[in-house]
């Protein structure tokens, strides 16, 4: 981590005590937060759907805090099978978990419909975590202590508006909206989460890391040259993904009780130090129709009364 960063960091006072899982660890934004947590002494769980590229970035993180505590997981958040496996193997191992940071996440992938009929970048980035909360959430309960439950968002999501035909599909499909829907989804899943979690163990907390220059856009442009150009020349604007991780770390400090959303606080809140933002973000109009919707798919296709 720049110099620079390890002071902001420093000034956090975090405690490095805990177990931190982050989905998607092994690159981007996760790799560099899970990095920096490892260093402070946290345990961290790289919770990842190609186990080689995560015990590839828990070499790196162990190359650079060689005392640093790393296990890797398997979970492709798109799967429901997998979400279950990975959920019945946090119970089977006892994993004492005290935040759990929901970071895995595509952007402006070709059309593509999941097993269960849901369109994939909803389905990734919004439902696969919906599956988690509500796999994980009694078990979270029982641990008996405060675990904190980071969602990611996006500054997109302002800029979008939500219709359940975005859970299967919206046609005709366009990338970018079906990932700022995506994200958005993610904006109304935390307003549901500090409803649900209202004076129980579990703190949602949502984070817009910013926009940095991480394999998410170079796999959305490869194939346009031109865009992929104008985003290096702009990396320039934008900050790094050691930078966009502050805003996750900023959410583990002690002084951090209440629902929260952070993101940086720079010019139209693309790049800079974290600050916190209005809780609730974007046009969250749909709001009761979409967690109705969510329950009603979630019953039909995933339940495991079925
Ligand atoms: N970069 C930005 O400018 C920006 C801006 C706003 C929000 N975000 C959000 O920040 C988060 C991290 O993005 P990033 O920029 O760090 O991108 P990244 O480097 O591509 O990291 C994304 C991670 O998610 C993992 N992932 C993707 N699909 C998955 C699945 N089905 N199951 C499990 N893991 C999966 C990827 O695994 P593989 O390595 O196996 O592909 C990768 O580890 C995303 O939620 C993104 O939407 C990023």
């Amino acid at each position: 981590m720049a110099k620079s960063y390890s002071k902001y960091i420093a000034k956090l006072g975090l405690s490095g005590k805990g177990t931190i899982v982050v989905t998607g660890g092994n690159s981007g934004i996760g790799f560099a937060f899970a990095k920096e947590a490892a260093t402070l002494g946290y345990h961290i769980i790289l919770a990842v759907r190609n186990l080689s590229r995560g015990e590839s970035a828990k070499s790196k993180i162990l190359e650079a805090s060689p005392l640093a505590k790393v296990e890797v997981y398997e979970l492709d958040v798109s799967k429901h099978d997998s979400v279950r496996h990975f959920v019945d193997k946090v119970i089977s191992d006892c994993l004492d978990i005290d935040v759990f940071y929901c970071n895995a996440g595509i952007y402006r992938t070709p059309f593509a419909i999941s097993e269960e009929g849901l369109e994939e970048q909803v389905n990734t980035n919004y439902f696969g975590n919906y599956l988690l909360y509500k796999w994980l959430k009694p078990y979270l309960l029982s641990l008996g202590h405060q675990v904190r439950f980071v969602l990611t968002s996006s500054i997109v999501a302002r800029f979008a508006k939500w219709d359940d035909a975005y859970f299967f599909g919206k046609l005709p499909y366009k990338k970018a909206k079906a990932y700022s829907a995506s994200k958005l989804a993610i904006n109304m899943f935390f307003k549901f989460l500090i409803e649900d979690c209202k004076g129980s163990f579990i703190l949602p907390l949502l984070v817009h890391p910013g926009i940095c220059y991480t394999p998410l856009i170079y796999k959305a442009f490869a194939d346009r040259k031109l865009v992929l150009l104008a985003n290096r020349l702009l990396r320039l604007f934008f900050h790094s993904p050691e930078k966009a991780a502050l805003g996750s770390l900023y959410l583990l400090q002690e002084k951090i009780e209440f629902p929260c959303f952070v993101g940086p606080r720079g010019p139209f809140h693309l790049s800079g130090y974290p600050k916190t933002y209005h809780l609730y973000q974007g046009n969250l109009k749909g709001y009761s129709s979409f967690v109705a919707e969510s329950e009603e798919i979630y019953k039909e296709r995933f339940s495991l009364d079925k």
